[in-house]
């Protein structure tokens, strides 16, 4: 799984900016699904049928797009002003490298002292992709660059740019691949411009018309030094959700995601997010609402270039979505 990981996370698609990621994920799983199809706002929406049918239509969404930055304008000398693509922290900028579509990188600098002491303004800070004058400029405002830095594998624990939410397409793939059978109508939906507030969530779910959901994400953690109190760590287990800022989880669901964890003997943990919220959020709130919940993969360092999952979590997390999937699903509340 890890080769699958690693060309998640190597793959170019910021918000609004999928095309890449979208295509190699169809690469990945069109052998698997029975159908896919893509919507107007570029969600990849899969299909796998149930072969002897009496359950339900499940929507498990993983979003493709990650953070970035966006050209806003390019001075006469060739240095790049740019807005966020989503969350990014200031703090995270200087040592950064971003890549564009077309290949082409830029780093970090801010006006002023050569070497900033204190954390910069946000408007101090311009991108240079190594232009010697603006008609030297290999990008043009409105294109979008996505964190570069290197994949690195250490046994127990990855750390790549965008695990928030490559990791998550990479746990949905290779849980379809490992359903043998299931009752239900499983839709494998990968999510457009969900760091820009859960757009292709939005539509998708309601298109699909789910009978119940589970977006599956990143967490943050507790398990660094002096960390905010959080109840989650590395390495014990896929974290399911209670609540974060932007929904609490259908009861039915959480409990069904606990009980199937304990009957398959994988670790799990509970998760109470004081910040932040997840596809599952525009999910549960469509049409006349949706039991929603969301499976979490416990990440160190979110939104920064260089995020940290343990692999066993992830291993984890296939696991319990796919004993899910095998069974009939009942949902008391
Ligand atoms: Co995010
Ligand atoms: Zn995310």
């Amino acid at each position: 799984m890890k080769t699958l990981i690693r060309k998640m996370c190597q793959t170019f698609g910021p918000s609004g900016n999928e095309e890449q990621i979208r295509e190699a994920i169809i690469g990945e799983i069109k052998d698997v699904v029975d159908e896919y199809r893509i919507d107007a706002l570029g969600n990849l929406i899969t299909v796998r049928r149930p072969r002897d049918g009496n359950g339900q239509r499940v929507m498990l969404a993983a979003h493709m797009d990650e953070i970035g930055v966006i050209v806003t304008h390019v001075d006469d000398d060739g240095f790049l002003r740019f807005a966020p693509i989503g969350g990014v922290l200031t703090t995270a900028l200087i040592g950064a490298r971003v890549v564009f579509a077309n290949g082409v990188e830029g780093t970090f600098g801010v006006e002023g002292k050569p070497l900033p002491t204190s954390n910069p303004d946000a408007h101090s800070i311009f991108l240079d992709v190594g232009a010697a004058s603006q008609d030297d400029v290999p990008v043009s405002v409105g294109d979008a660059a996505a964190f570069r830095h290197q994949f690195a594998d250490q046994g127990g624990r990855l750390i790549a740019q965008n695990f928030d939410d490559r990791i998550g397409c990479a746990v949905l793939i290779e849980a379809l691949r490992g359903l043998a059978d299931t009752p239900h109508e499983v839709y494998g939906v990968f999510t457009v411009q969900e760091e820009v507030g859960l757009r292709g969530a939005t539509t998708s779910a309601f298109g699909i018309a789910p009978d119940v959901a589970i977006a599956i994400d990143v967490t943050a953690t507790g398990d660094t030094p002096e960390a905010h109190p959080m109840a989650v760590a590395l390495d014990e287990g896929p974290a399911i959700k209670v609540k974060d800022r932007g929904m609490l989880a259908h009861p039915g669901v959480k409990r069904l995601l606990v009980e199937t964890a304990q009957e398959h003997e994988i670790p799990y943990q509970l998760e109470v997010l004081e910040f932040g919220s997840t596809d599952a959020r525009a999910i549960q709130v469509t049409r006349e609402g949706v039991p929603a919940g969301v499976v979490s993969i416990p990440t160190r360092y979110l939104h920064t270039p260089s995020q940290m999952v343990a692999y066993a979590d992830v291993q984890h997390c296939v696991q319990l979505l796919t004993a899910l999937l095998s069974y009939q699903i009942e949902l008391a509340s």
